[in-house]
């Protein structure tokens, strides 16, 4: 195996004083809800910390549009959180990370910033002995072959199949998360993409997608037995506490465990009853369309 990349951009210490940036939240982001499945792993692995989540509905799927186009629109969402403060930014979107990582770096220099193809990346070569690793991701992620580059960096002999899966978006942000719609989706993307893979399948299957995990019980039914799932949400949690860690960036110990309401603060470029009641799903606990904030970038 050839060395780990560097996960985290803009490596050189902050220039800020540290004793005040621990105290700032961190900044996560996303086209929607998606990215809640990245804030709900960061709150576990981080249960002190404050975060802001911004999830940019109204322009809403940024799979299907011009990579010039997301990597503008990353700016844009990034300005909001920055402006209001946070001392590291999450980008919890594949379509986002795959393209945007240099404009970001370049815009906010003192600013650290990961985004989740990395960590999935990483993630998936730990979890595929034989190096064979299909990756389903929005057409955008699919297209940049962000995946593909960061696999072979860690794993030059890896044999990688990546597929869009575009439709799986729409139907997260339904809320749709089983039944025989999903299904005859999830064939439909997954049995060619299998069939990449003669000789007993791929070792793993990557979600290269923050949607996607609230699908991952109809996904994995479709597949052949004993190729697992990677959610790049865990490996992302935890290469941002260990980067916060490093930096002294960590929020001291605050006491008993806080609940979303007391620790996170989300904005929405669109409907913030909409937001609230698909977030639950990703995020797995309730939210009220009174705790998000409508913005406009
Ligand atoms: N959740 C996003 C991703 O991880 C984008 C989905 C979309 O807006 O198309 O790629």
């Amino acid at each position: 195996m050839t060395p780990t990349p560097s996960p985290v951009h803009n490596s050189p210490t902050m220039s800020t004083d540290t004793s005040t940036s621990a105290h700032l939240p961190i900044g996560v982001f996303d086209s929607g809800v998606g990215g809640l499945t990245v804030l709900r792993a960061l709150r576990r692995a981080m249960p002190n910390e404050n975060f802001l989540y911004l999830g940019d509905t109204a322009r809403l799927p940024y799979g299907t549009k011009s990579g010039a186009t997301v990597a503008r629109y990353a700016l844009q969402t990034t300005r909001v959180l920055v402006d209001i403060g946070v001392k590291m930014l999450v980008v919890a979107c594949n379509t986002a990370s795959s393209v945007a990582m240099p404009g970001l770096s370049e815009a906010y220099p003192g600013l650290p910033c990961t985004g989740v193809i990395e960590p999935g990346a990483a993630a998936a070569c730990e979890a595929a002995p034989r190096g064979r690793i299909a990756v389903i991701a929005t057409g955008g992620t699919v297209r940049g072959a962000a995946y593909q580059g960061a696999i072979l960096r860690r794993r030059p002999e890896a044999t990688i199949a990546t597929r869009p899966a575009q439709l799986f978006v729409a139907l997260a942000e339904e809320g749709w998360t089983d039944g025989q719609v999903v299904t005859d989706i999830a064939r439909r993307y997954l049995d060619p993409l299998m069939a990449e893979f003669p000789e007993g399948g791929p070792d793993c299957l990557v979600l290269g997608c923050t949607h996607f995990p609230v699908l991952a019980q109809a996904i994995q039914a479709v597949l052949p037995q004993g190729v697992c799932l990677i959610d790049s949400a865990e490996t992302t949690a935890r290469w941002v506490a260990e980067e916060l860690g490093a930096r002294g960036l960590l929020r001291p110990e605050a006491g008993a465990p806080r609940s979303v309401k007391e620790s996170v603060r989300f904005f929405a470029t669109d409907d913030p009853e909409r937001f609230a009641r698909v977030g639950e799903i990703f995020l797995g606990e309730p939210l009220s369309p009174s705790d998000v904030t409508l913005v406009d970038l």
